[in-house]
């Protein structure tokens, strides 16, 4: 047995020397399907008594459309086109599969056909819609997916190519649903007209640029798939017939088929129909890939035009606004942010406060310098002035000299005190 392992220059290929048991996953997902059950939903679309009842009821064995008289009369015939849906939970080998097969009763029965394929388109992108709501709740266990996953395009066996609305039907919803397109009722035309008519139907479809579903081979598919996956192809577009009741082979046998004057037409017979291919594609080997590819391509570009034209930014293949990291992530940078301004913003105010004490500070210095300066100068005149008093008194308190005392009026003097 082989492995790969993953290290950190890249992967590495290991032999493993015993059994691990992870070979036995895909029968745990086997298991764990088959206990929840599948789901998958049909769409029909084609003129009334195209034969698409009559089809699916063929297809899946089981009468999920009602006969004609089981349903209750209408008041009034429908005008325009209606979209109904109904639900049938089948099983086969213990596997359950809840099938929900939606009818569009009216399309291409008015006498102007031009608009057919709006209610429908509508009612495809609303449940787009309502699945991508569900995607956006914050609690998301219970995703109901009423998504179609295909649509069976019933084609009038007309022998000439597509008419008017089926191009413009197909043209329109091509990008949203899987399309299947089929001729209806291949017993009405010769092998011949149908091998014409089909090469007809490709012209135009190709033409147009119509995608239509086809099952693709890859490189790990095995040679017989590969091989059933070609055979499917080249029967493209099915050209099928159906019938619920039992007609008897020559040799007794009952099969589902239609009973003609010129002998039966089998339903379950490759060299009759188209058929057995058509259930074999959508019901055996490919139902998977038609819910893939609804779930993955079809509805991932639904949801990323939608965003988009909602004005969500994509970065990096990831939609911020229904990101709850990113979103996180987003507010705590701003919130950052703001706080880092707010701070700055404080910085601001307190040093400008702070020049202005000190600009204060530095005037009443000033001030008080000034008058120091003044009040000493002051002193120091008031000073000198008592110096000069002093030195004045001084000299005028001198002491009497002898020749003084003898000639007491010679050369007197006014003594500066003689007024005392
Ligand atoms: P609405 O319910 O009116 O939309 O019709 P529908 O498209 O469901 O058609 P329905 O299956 O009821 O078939 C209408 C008629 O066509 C019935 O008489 C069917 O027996 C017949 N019919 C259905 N499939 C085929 C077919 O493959 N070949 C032929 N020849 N007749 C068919």
């Amino acid at each position: 047995m082989k492995s790969t392992a993953g290290n950190t220059g890249g992967i590495q290929k290991k032999k493993m020397n015993g059994y691990v048991g992870f070979s036995n996953y895909p029968n745990q997902v086997h298991r764990r399907s088959v206990k929840r059950g599948f789901n998958f939903t049909l769409m029909v679309v084609g003129e009334s008594g195209i034969g698409k009842s009559t089809l699916i009821n063929t297809l899946f064995d089981s009468k999920i459309f009602p006969d004609r008289e089981e349903m209750p009369p209408s008041a009034e015939p429908v005008k325009g086109v209606d979209v109904t849906s109904m639900s049938a939970d089948i099983q086969e080998n213990g596997v359950k599969l809840r099938l929900t097969v939606v009818d569009t009763p009216g399309f291409g029965d008015s006498i102007n056909n031009e608009d057919a394929w709006q209610p429908i388109l509508e009612n495809i992108e609303s449940r787009f819609d309502a699945y991508l709501a569900q995607e956006n709740r914050v609690n998301r266990s219970k995703i109901s997916d009423n998504r179609i996953d295909a649509v069976i395009y019933f084609i009038k066996p007309t022998g000439h190519c597509l008419r008017v609305i089926d191009i413009e039907f197909m043209k329109r919803l091509h990008t949203k649903v899987n399309l299947i397109p089929i001729i209806a009722k291949a017993d009405t035309l010769t092998a011949g007209e149908l091998e014409l008519f089909k090469a007809k139907i490709l012209a135009d479809i190709n033409y147009h640029g119509i995608q239509i579903f086809k099952p693709v081979s890859d490189e790990f598919d095995d040679p017989e798939t590969v091989a059933d996956n070609r055979e499917i192809l080249s029967k493209i577009p099915f050209a099928v017939i159906g019938s619920e009741k039992h007609v008897e082979r020559p040799d007794g046998t009952p099969v589902r088929g239609r009973r003609y004057p010129w002998g039966i037409i089998e339903v379950e017979n490759e060299e009759h129909n188209d058929f057995i291919k058509l259930r074999q594609m959508l019901l055996r080997s490919h139902m998977e890939e038609l819910k893939d590819t609804t779930d993955m391509v079809l509805y991932e570009n639904y949801r990323t035009q939608k965003l988009l034209s909602m004005g969500h930014v994509q970065d990096n293949n990831v939609f911020r606004e229904f990101n709850p990291l990113v979103q996180m992530e987003e507010e705590k940078r701003a919130h950052d942010g703001k706080m880092q301004k707010m701070e700055a913003e404080m910085s601001g105010v307190f040093q400008q406060k702070v020049n202005e004490k000190e600009a204060k500070l530095k005037q009443s210095e000033e001030e008080l310098y000034a008058r120091h300066k003044e009040m000493k100068s002051v002193l120091e005149k008031q000073r000198s002035e008592l110096e000069e008093k002093k030195k004045r008194a001084e000299a005028s308190a001198r002491p009497i000299t002898p020749m003084e005392q003898q000639h007491p009026t010679k050369g007197k003097k006014k003594n500066i005190f003689s007024g005392f």
